[in-house]
């Protein structure tokens, strides 16, 4: 590991927000693995590829990579120890050997100098202080030609989940932090191509996906992981124990329209972002 510079980061994803994903990575995963073949086809990976995945967490996308690069290999990093425990645990599981997993900022990891084909990530890349910075170390990581593809947040106003948030936004506090930080931090296409071009990309290409994310088994079982969800614990906490029940009470109604016997199922919404080292391919 070689330096940690979102130290604020470091300490959620290695505190509550971390154990809960680590402890919780089938449940994640349910909720984001329908953009995982987005990100690995817009890649374009190479069986002898090299392939990085910043900020990993339990590393589903890291070994789905390592499998397509099955004479190369994949290497995740990720500030958080409990996320990267589970997810060597995984890899162990599921025998994908071509893997590695380390601890590091992205942002200012000491990465191999052009040591890598593609760069991916399954929303791992909103939260960095300095997004040039950090784009401008992962493009290092690429040898020339070399290609970036990952999924971000976009704004949630207008889609299912913000439907279910918007049910509990009159009983808890307005999030604040400063500009161009936290989940949706990357929500704006024009910020996504300004930051990628002063990191030194270019052909940096947004384009809307969407997939099915599955919540919980039926409304009860979505409604309690939605609240043990890091920042919506947060804000409960904040909002105090009366209007944090109301908030969770909220959850109840809002969530009922997406109920299936399958589970409660929403439609989730993100940008796949491409773009390329300048250099020869
Ligand atoms: C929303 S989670 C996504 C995890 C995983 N990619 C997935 O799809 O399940 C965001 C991840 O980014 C990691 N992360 C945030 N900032 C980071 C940084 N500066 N360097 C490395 N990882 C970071 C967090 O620790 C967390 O695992």
């Amino acid at each position: 590991m070689s330096g940690i510079v979102n130290t604020a980061q470091a300490e959620a994803w290695n505190g509550y927000e971390g154990e809960h994903w680590a402890a919780h990575d089938d449940r994640y995963d349910a909720v984001n693995s329908g953009f995982n073949e987005l990100v690995l086809d817009a890649a374009e990976i190479g069986e002898r590829h090299r392939v990085l995945d910043v900020g990993c967490g339990n590393g589903q996308l890291t070994r789905l990579a390592a499998r397509r690069a099955r004479i190369g290999w994949a290497y995740g990093v990720d500030l958080s120890a409990p996320m990267l425990a589970t997810a060597r645990a995984r890899a162990d599981e599921e025998n994908v050997s071509n893997v590695t997993f380390e601890r590091g900022d992205a942002q200012v990891h000491a990465f191999p100098e052009a040591g890598f084909d593609v760069a991916v990530s399954r929303f791992g890349i909103m939260f960095f202080a300095d997004p040039v910075a950090a784009f401008g170390n992962i493009g290092g990581a690429l040898r020339p030609g070399g290609r970036l593809a990952f999924v971000c947040m976009k704004d949630v106003e207008g889609t299912d989940l913000g439907a279910v948030f918007g049910a509990m936004v009159p009983y808890l506090p307005t999030p604040t932090g400063p500009a161009g930080t936290g989940p949706t931090s990357f929500a704006d296409p024009a910020r996504i191509q300004d930051v990628l071009t002063a990191a030194g990309f270019q052909d940096v290409a947004c384009t809307h996906v969407e997939a099915d994310q599955i919540w919980g088994r039926d409304v009860a079982d979505a409604a309690e992981f939605i609240s043990a969800w890091g920042p919506i614990r947060f804000h409960m906490e904040q909002a105090g124990p009366d209007a944090a029940a109301k908030a969770r009470d909220a959850l109840t109604p809002a969530l009922r329209p997406f109920e299936t016997p399958d589970g409660v199922w929403l439609r989730g919404t993100a940008w796949l972002v491409t773009a390329v080292r300048p250099g020869p391919a």
